[in-house]
């Protein structure tokens, strides 16, 4: 049987290494991965996971989302000269007071997020349009709460202080809705699947203005107070509800098993599409309110 060709972006941790780990050493072998990630000086964590048991199934590439080169280099280092199944998974985050994000910052984040998204898929699409077929999964985001709305549901949507984040999540969701359409008529599947909090580098490598910085310093006290909370909150958040990147990896398999994907996929039971809070308000000032105290509920602000 011919293995299904998989290239994954951002496999240096979390998400991306487990699931290259996961296809790498299915018991059907029948999957050969390529295991993309901008510094390879980082391979060894892979490596280490799979103990050299993937030799003839995983391939480790170098690849940076927002370099043009690197990606048409990876692309032309695939034996198979096709991939089948595109994970774009590299990604990003960005926190703090919008007014405290530099220019740059903010640019990086869309590059890699947005961009390195799209370029991604730009560079693998005319070969599965000619092969007429092939799989597009992207990590995306519930971007926002994780929060209990008042059935007692969890709803993706913004997110106060991640606003260039949920916007370049929001932006992916874009770009894989528009592209779905199209591509069902070249037998090609957009899947993305959803996430809420998980334990990964994430947090970690997320940017945000260093403590003390004079953008941040600059902010008003009572956006810095309501900043405090909902980094508190965030803390308990993943500390509470954060899923391990193995559960994930489960989830992208069901996908590319699937034989008619859908366009999204929740990791998680409880992270439901949006909601009952969103629609049941349509100008969403429900959400908006709920949202608010849900994060800031424990911050004593005084009153506007
Ligand atoms: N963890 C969560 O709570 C969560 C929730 C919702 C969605 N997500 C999404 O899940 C995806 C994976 O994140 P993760 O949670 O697994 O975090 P992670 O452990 O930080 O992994 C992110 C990966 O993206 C890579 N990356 C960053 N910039 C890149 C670039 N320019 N080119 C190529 N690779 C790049 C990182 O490489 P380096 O090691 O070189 O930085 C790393 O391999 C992201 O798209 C993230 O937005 C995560």
């Amino acid at each position: 049987m011919e293995r299904a060709v998989v290239l994954i972006t951002g496999c240096s941790s979390g998400i991306g290494l487990s699931l290259a780990v996961r296809l790498a050493s299915d018991p059907s072998r029948a999957y050969k991965v390529y295991a993309t990630m901008r510094n390879l000086a980082k391979k060894e964590r892979l490596m280490e996971c799979v103990k050299g048991s993937c030799k003839d199934t995983m391939d480790v590439l170098q690849m940076d989302v927002t370099d043009q080169q690197s990606i048409l280099e990876a692309r032309d280092m695939i034996k198979e000269k096709r991939v089948d199944i595109l994970v774009c998974n590299a990604g990003v985050g960005l926190i703090g007071p919008l007014e405290a994000q530099s220019l740059e910052a903010m640019r990086q984040i869309l590059e890699v997020n947005v961009l390195g998204t799209i370029r991604t898929i730009q560079a693998f699409l005319p070969g599965m349009k000619a092969q007429r077929s092939g799989r597009v999964l992207v990590t995306g985001s519930v971007g926002g709460l994780q929060g209990d709305d008042p059935s007692g549901q969890l709803t993706p949507a913004g997110l106060p202080f991640n606003e260039v984040y949920c916007a370049s999540k929001f932006a992916v969701e874009g770009v894989c809705e528009s592209l779905a359409i199209l591509l069902q008529h070249f037998n090609i599947h957009v899947s993305l699947i959803e996430c809420g909090p998980v334990n990964t580098n994430f947090l970690a490598n997320l940017r945000r203005p260093e403590p003390g910085e004079a953008a941040l310093v600059q902010v008003d006290p009572r956006t810095q107070g309501l900043y405090d909370a909902y980094i508190r909150h965030c803390s308990s958040m993943f500390q509470d509800a954060a899923q391990e990147a193995e559960d994930i990896a489960e989830v992208f398999v069901e996908a590319i098993r699937s034989q008619s994907p859908a366009l999204r996929y929740y990791t998680h039971s409880a992270l439901l599409p949006l909601t009952t809070l969103k629609l049941a308000a349509r100008d969403s000032s429900q959400y908006i309110k709920t949202m608010s105290h849900f994060i800031f509920s424990s911050h004593k602000a005084e009153e506007p």
